[in-house]
């Protein structure tokens, strides 16, 4: 007889955490080998609500390379994660953290990308983050390239749009499986793959200043190359550590119709495909209909080897990762015109945004939760959720009940979502330390648990301070989810 089951809660074994990439956090950019980073060249920008991350130029990334301090580039100091990993992993514990998603700098285990051999002292440092992990039980879960590679790939092949990056890329991949064998059961290739349709951060291509055509060519070209590295590496993985797993990873942003108008609603769905495609390669092993018909609207021809296509099918990911910020409303084109040129990031009016603009939308994560196991039906895991706010530190406080209201009310459609039936493996907010901002460099643009004594200009003590929501999250956990109040 079929039974009416359904879950009622957040599993057993759920894995709560939190998520930091290396060049937002580590610091320590020019020490014990470590070669320079696509990140961190980029400029900081003076307004808030500018973003840095594409504004890179040829002339931007000379004046990078020749200027030896980080006054300009904050991500070179990040918040010193490199000397604090043990004071900060024993925070994430006292939290009761089981995961912790943190990136390996490609940079510091390869300084120039194509090195002969890998420099040991960046190998030595990641063995020591997981020796700390492992005294707590904590698993790892590690980014292998979140929005930074070696400088000199983008000097020699313009980063992703040259296809030699791909054995660049492999080579390190490689190394950092048979080190780190047994050690890691969940791995994520390219953080949000998708932004690299945005630039320079993710692609690692300088492109700024070509026409819209141009630009659309080397995006996807050197996406195409990313897909390839990422099915390689998940071949590797699967060889020589057969009990790891390995995902992709989207921002995904989940779009809805501005009206009830067909033409607003085949504009979103459009829109919707065109972040979806990127997970669609990665699980599905293939590139969609959809896509070679707009890449041929726009003159897009993507360049194969002839055994791509084969191994993107024989690889395709575990499981699947994606960072939940936000959503936005499309319209479809004022003048009637091809729905492909829609206008996006509208404004929601039933939405409150954050400080930067961000609109929350807790439904919306229960949405994309639903839809997303819907069209996959592989596990999914949330990667990055999270607020980022001006905080205000008095007297060595912090209260950030406004992070606690955001943090709940998205659990709380978290847990909807698994009861609806969604298979989710886990959720690691962003930021649980304070770390410096990927869009625009700025260190008053905080996520986390635990505030960090530094300022925009690199001013502080770097002190540790616990902020109200920490020791709500510490409830969050030890409760599975339960206790929200
Ligand atoms: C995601 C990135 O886009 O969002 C992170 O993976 C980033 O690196 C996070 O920090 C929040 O964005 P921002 O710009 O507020 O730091």
């Amino acid at each position: 007889m079929y039974k009416q089951t359904y879950p009622k809660s957040f599993p057993k074994g759920f894995l709560w955490g939190g998520a930091t990439a290396a060049n937002q956090v580590e610091g320590a950019w020019n020490v014990d080998g470590k070669g320079l980073s696509t990140a961190e060249v980029v400029q900081k920008v003076d307004d808030r609500h500018q973003v840095s991350m594409g504004d890179v130029t040829q002339e931007t990334l000379d004046i990078a390379i020749a200027d030896k301090t980080d006054t300009r580039y904050p991500k070179r100091r990040g918040v010193d994660f490199y000397h604090h990993y043990k004071e900060d992993i024993a925070l994430f514990a006292e939290m009761g953290f089981k995961v912790y998603r943190f990136s390996i700098a490609w940079s510091r285990i390869f300084p120039q990308g194509e090195d002969q051999t890998p420099n040991e002292a960046g190998l030595v440092f990641y063995d020591h983050v997981l020796e700390e992990l492992a005294k707590y039980d904590m698993v790892p879960l590690v980014t292998l390239s979140h929005y930074e590679m070696p400088i000199a790939l983008t000097q020699k092949y313009n980063g992703w749009a040259g296809r030699e990056t791909i054995a660049a890329f492999n080579k390190f991949t490689e190394t950092v499986f048979n080190r780190y064998r047994g050690k890691v059961p969940y791995w994520l290739t390219f953080n949000e793959i998708n932004t690299g349709t945005w630039g320079f951060h993710e692609t690692g291509a300088i492109d700024k200043g070509l026409s819209e055509k141009e630009q659309l060519q080397i995006r996807y070209q050197a996406l195409h190359h990313q897909f390839v590295a990422s099915a390689i590496a998940t071949k590797q993985l699967h060889r020589i550590d057969a009990s790891a797993q390995i995902g992709s990873m989207l921002a995904r942003m989940q779009t809805y119709p501005a009206t009830p108008n067909p033409e607003d609603v085949r504009a979103a769905q459009l829109e919707d495909e065109k972040n979806l495609f990127f997970t669609d390669v990665q699980a599905r092993g293939e590139y969609p209909e959809y896509m070679n018909r707009f890449f041929k609207e726009n003159d897009v021809v993507i360049h194969m080897a002839e055994s791509d296509q084969d191994i993107l099918l024989e690889n395709p990911v575990d499981f699947i990762s994606f960072s939940y910020y936000m959503t936005n409303v499309t319209q479809h084109d004022q003048d009637g015109d091809s729905v492909g040129n829609m206008v996006i990031g509208g404004r929601n009016p039933y939405l409150k945004e954050s400080d930067w603009g961000w609109q929350i939308d807790p439904v919306g994560l229960r949405i994309t939760l639903n839809a997303m196991w819907d069209r996959y039906r592989k596990p999914l895991f949330i990667v990055e959720n999270g607020l980022g706010a001006l905080d205000k530190l008095e007297d060595n406080q912090v209260h950030d009940q406004y992070r606690i209201d955001y943090l709940r009310s998205h659990i709380e459609q978290m847990k909807e979502a698994i009861m609806d039936g969604v298979n989710l493996l886990g959720y690691t907010m962003w930021g649980p330390i304070d770390l410096i901002s990927f869009s625009t460099s700025e260190m008053s643009k905080r996520y986390g648990f635990i505030y960090i004594d530094q300022d925009d200009d690199g001013n502080g003590t770097l002190n540790r301070i616990k902020k109200d929501s920490f020791a709500w999250y510490q409830k969050v956990i030890a409760s599975n989810g339960e206790d929200l109040g």
